[in-house]
């Protein structure tokens, strides 16, 4: 083979990997929600290193943790419009848009990270992504494991549901958070992601919920001294590309999209059950106090299933999608 003949076998190599995007290497965004050191960034450069290695350095991928590319829910438009790539957010940010994925928010449907790993690696998954693609115009290729979002709060240890009555509890704006609130007696304050740290540092919100994982790598030990071992929502957290950005790779690069998002999972899932216990340790020794509800979360459990999961049958589908994933967990 000439040298000519070599470099237009290479440079036809080149335009079939590009093919129906662009043909030069392109540097894909990814916006996330959390801090450098959360699950959400860890996964997130999993995904990246994955992608890199798989597209052979002919695409590089950047982040940009703490919401510096927009809010969570604005993410969501930015990569339904193209105008952002990725993004890392919390299954319920991305509920108003999709409200099917909210049977993965209702209160304690899923009961461990194992349950959490056999709904988004299986058929509902499968689903559910499916429906973020028709709904939201963005398609799920990852997922986080962050664990079960317990409460913070700056005021007081809370232990019963009568303890929280006098608490201002920040939410995400997502209706199955609030209502779960409601059901335990409050009307709590939904608010973005965004916006939370200082509203908590400036006292407009006494507390709030998210797993141990990111309430240290969003220093919230700095403002909030009480934590609640509360197990109503796991939380998940999705990487998401806009379809359009997704649908205009060739075929080898939607496979190294996928595959990445795949092996990101796998790390997740790993990096949780390493890293979860060490950094409850870490709050505690930075002083923040952990109590658990005092009966057990009983009280909990039952206002919060009874009065919510009706409300919101015809949301994510029907009450049999809400039985098909009990059913997928042996329940
Ligand atoms: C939220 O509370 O809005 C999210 O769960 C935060 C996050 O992305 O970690």
């Amino acid at each position: 083979m000439t040298f000519k003949t070599t470099t237009l076998v290479s440079l036809l190599a080149a335009s079939s990997f590009f093919a129906g995007g662009s043909a030069l290497a392109t540097t894909f965004k990814v916006a996330v929600g959390d801090a450098q050191g959360s699950a959400q960034w860890e996964m997130a450069s999993k995904f990246k290193s994955s992608f890199e290695a798989k597209v052979a350095g002919k695409h590089k991928v950047d982040l940009f943790p703490n919401g510096q590319l927009g809010s969570e829910e604005t993410t969501i438009n930015s990569a339904s419009m193209g105008t952002l790539d990725f993004s890392v957010l919390a299954v319920n940010n991305i509920t108003p848009f999709s409200p099917t994925v909210g049977v993965l928010t209702l209160p304690y449907v899923i009961q461990s990270a194992e349950e959490a790993r056999k709904l988004v690696t299986g058929e509902v998954g499968k689903e559910l992504t499916a429906n973020t693609v028709r709904d939201a115009g963005v398609r799920i290729v990852g997922w986080t494991f962050s664990g079960f979002r317990v409460l913070t709060n700056s005021k007081k240890p809370i232990k019963t549901l009568a303890d929280l009555k006098s608490l201002k509890i920040r939410v995400p704006k997502n209706e199955i958070m609030i209502a779960s609130y409601q059901a335990w007696g409050i009307n709590p304050t939904p608010m973005a992601w965004s916006e939370t740290f200082t509203a908590l540092q400036q006292g407009v919100v006494d507390g709030q919920d998210n797993p141990y994982v990111t309430v240290s790598a969003m220093k919230f030990s700095e403002v909030q001294k009480h934590i609640t071992n509360i197990r109503y929502v796991f939380s998940l957290e999705p990487i998401i590309v806009g379809e359009g950005i997704f649908k205009k790779q060739s075929a080898d690069v939607q496979k190294a999209m996928l595959d990445a998002g795949a092996e990101a999972t796998e790390h997740s899932y790993k990096w949780l059950a390493d890293t979860e216990a060490r950094i409850k340790k870490e709050l505690i020794a930075k002083g923040m106090q952990i109590s658990d509800p005092a009966d057990g979360e009983k009280e909990w459990i039952a206002k919060a299933t009874t009065a919510v999961w009706p409300k919101f049958y015809d949301s994510i589908g029907g009450k049999a999608k809400l039985d098909a994933v009990l059913k997928t967990l042996g329940r």
